[in-house]
């Protein structure tokens, strides 16, 4: 066992499986307590298998680490307030919530259900503020981490308009709790991940993928892609990044966005507004449709979202 995390109390959200899974796995090797969350759902939501989460604590407690598991949805918000009650009533403290738990319903606009986008706001994105709004008066006490799971989908994913509107949200949310938290000595940062072994990658995902490259010829993120020599993402790669983002080392980093795949680590740009015009009347829908007023706001790509360019 390390000790980078001893003393410190830390949360995983999802931590039954994949990214989540890694994390309290290396918190807890790094010395820290931590609450393993999941109710073992399926990766479109539901049903499942709720020991996994017990299988993770145990899984720790056998290595020697410190580990309690927790089976709530926090989808709700009394499943985050039980979250963090238990993290409380078993440590006395803490220090660091990690919301990772995640769902996907693909479907095209067209077909998704009120149910879809429920269900996918509710556990990525109400989720997290469940969970927030439990701990934050406990993690301003001493100060502290939250990483919240964001999404390169949130970019644009056809087919997965629910999963980007809410992994977008996490941003914002995270940007705001950052600026409010931040004056506490409690910091809050998103990652954008790509990594293997996910319950989530299933045949729908692969498919509205394919269709959106082959089919609309719509690019990635221009630079996503780079080459990190061929490493493949990992949820392992992922609870580094978590672990370094809750360390002392990464105490000047708050409010902002990591995209990390195996051997590719990027901050993304923050937002900025671009092309601006300025017109001292207002603008109007006669000055808007002036091309020669406004032509430099406006590229030649328009069509490339519908298949045309
Ligand atoms: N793996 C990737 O490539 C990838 C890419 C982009 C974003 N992400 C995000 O990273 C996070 C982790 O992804 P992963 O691939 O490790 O996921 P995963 O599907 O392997 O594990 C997610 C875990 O969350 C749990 N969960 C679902 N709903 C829950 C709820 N309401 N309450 C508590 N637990 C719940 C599931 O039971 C599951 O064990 C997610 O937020 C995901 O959206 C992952």
């Amino acid at each position: 066992m390390a000790d980078r995390f001893a003393g410190k109390v830390a949360i995983i959200t999802g931590a039954g499986r994949g990214i989540g899974r890694a994390t309290a796995m290396l918190l807890a090797a790094e010395g820290a307590s931590v609450v393993v969350n999941d109710l073992g759902g399926g990766p479109q939501g539901g049903g499942g298998n709720s020991s996994v989460a017990g299988e993770v604590a145990e899984e720790i407690r056998a290595a020697g680490g410190k580990a309690i598991a927790e089976t709530s949805s926090v989808a709700t918000m009394e499943g985050g307030q039980a979250v963090v009650e238990a993290a409380i009533k078993e440590y006395g403290r803490l220090d660091i919530l990690v919301n990772n738990a995640g769902i996907i319903r693909p479907k095209r606009i067209m077909e998704m259900t009120e149910a879809d986008w429920d269900m996918v706001i509710g556990v990525n994105l109400k989720g997290y503020f469940a969970t927030v709004r439990a701990a934050a008066e406990h993690l301003v006490k001493q100060g502290g981490s939250i990483v919240n799971f964001s999404s390169p989908s949130g970019f644009g994913h056809y087919g997965m308009s629910n999963y980007a509107a809410a992994k977008e949200g996490v941003v914002g949310f995270t940007r705001s709790i950052a600026r409010e938290l931040g004056e506490f000595g409690v910091r809050a940062n998103a990652i954008r991940p790509i990594a293997g072994n996910s319950a989530m990658a299933i045949p729908e995902v692969y498919e509205t993928i394919s269709y959106s490259i082959e089919k609309l010829r719509i690019p990635y993120i221009s630079n996503q892609w780079l080459s990190d020599g061929g490493v493949q993402g990992l949820p392992e790669h992922v609870a580094a990044l978590v672990a370094w983002l809750c360390s002392e080392q990464a105490s000047g980093i708050n409010g902002r966005e990591l995209y990390i795949n195996g051997g590719q680590l990027s901050f993304v740009q923050e937002p900025e507004l671009i092309r601006t015009r300025c017109n001292p009347q207002g603008w109007t829908l006669d000055s808007l449709s002036d091309a020669g007023t406004i032509g430099a706001l406006t590229y030649d790509q328009r069509d490339r979202y519908t298949g045309k360019a």
